[in-house]
């Protein structure tokens, strides 16, 4: 009974949630990765979810169970998760940047197994698509949150990423250290936007992504 009078102020909008690490190929069988596990991109689509809201969830490889969202689109490359976001963003009122996309791939994707050999070899790298930056860029563009992985100067790191890529809300954490973050269950955030910032202390990310949730459904309110 508590469930079904709970208030769901998202009720009616699409929230596209990317979540996830990507994959970029070397080979057929070799792959540059990174450490996401895709928990606090699950837990927001799940939270989202429960405000009311339409999520299309774009989700790199994780091991975790699909959460009940109203579409699950899973990609590998950071390449994908572009194709998969630039085709329905669109109709979205929010996009939620959870994902760990690689800054870069591998220039060539080998066709066959490379093979090893006594010398060293170099692998060039060319950037990928900023999927944030560019669906920020938009006109019309929904209202944005994105993440920002820090390991120093969290706060200044964080806004000139927001004003950077001109989004209207940024969640940064702390990565590779005792804070939380990566492959981890819990996490502490330091929420900013425009003219505003809250510190969300450590908690699990299930909880962490109710109070962002509830943050976002506050800011999208005030910017409409
Ligand atoms: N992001 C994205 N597409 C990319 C890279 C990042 O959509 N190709 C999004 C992430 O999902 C996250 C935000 O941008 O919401 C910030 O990612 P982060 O790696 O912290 O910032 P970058 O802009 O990539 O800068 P840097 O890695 O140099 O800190
Ligand atoms: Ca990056």
């Amino acid at each position: 009974a508590l469930l079904d009078s709970a208030p769901r102020p998202l009720t009616g909008a699409q929230v596209l949630v990317t979540a996830g690490p990507t994959r970029e190929a070397l080979d057929p069988v070799r792959f540059i990765g990174n450490r996401s596990s895709g928990k606090m991109g699950y837990a927001l689509a799940q939270a989202l979810t429960e405000l009311g809201a339409q999520v299309i969830l774009v989700s790199g490889p994780t091991a975790l169970p699909a959460p009940s969202v109203a579409h699950l689109i899973e990609v590998e490359s950071a390449a994908e998760m572009h194709a998969a976001v630039m085709a329905r963003i669109a109709d979205c009122a929010i996009f939620v940047a959870a994902a760990a996309v690689a800054d870069y791939r591998p220039k060539q994707q080998a066709p066959h197994k490379l093979k090893k050999h006594p010398d060293t070899i170099n692998l060039q790298l060319v950037p990928n698509p900023d999927i944030l930056a560019e669906v920020a860029a938009r006109t019309p563009a929904p209202f944005t949150l994105g993440f920002a992985a820090e390991t120093e100067a969290l706060e200044t790191n964080a806004r000139a990423k927001l004003e950077r890529k001109g989004l209207d809300m940024i969640a940064a954490n702390l990565v590779g250290g005792e804070q939380g973050g990566f492959d981890r269950d819990d996490n502490a955030l330091l929420i900013l936007w425009r003219d505003g910032q809250r510190e969300l202390p450590l908690m699990s990310k299930q909880l962490a992504a109710r109070e962002i949730a509830c943050i976002l459904t506050e800011r999208y309110g005030a910017s409409a």
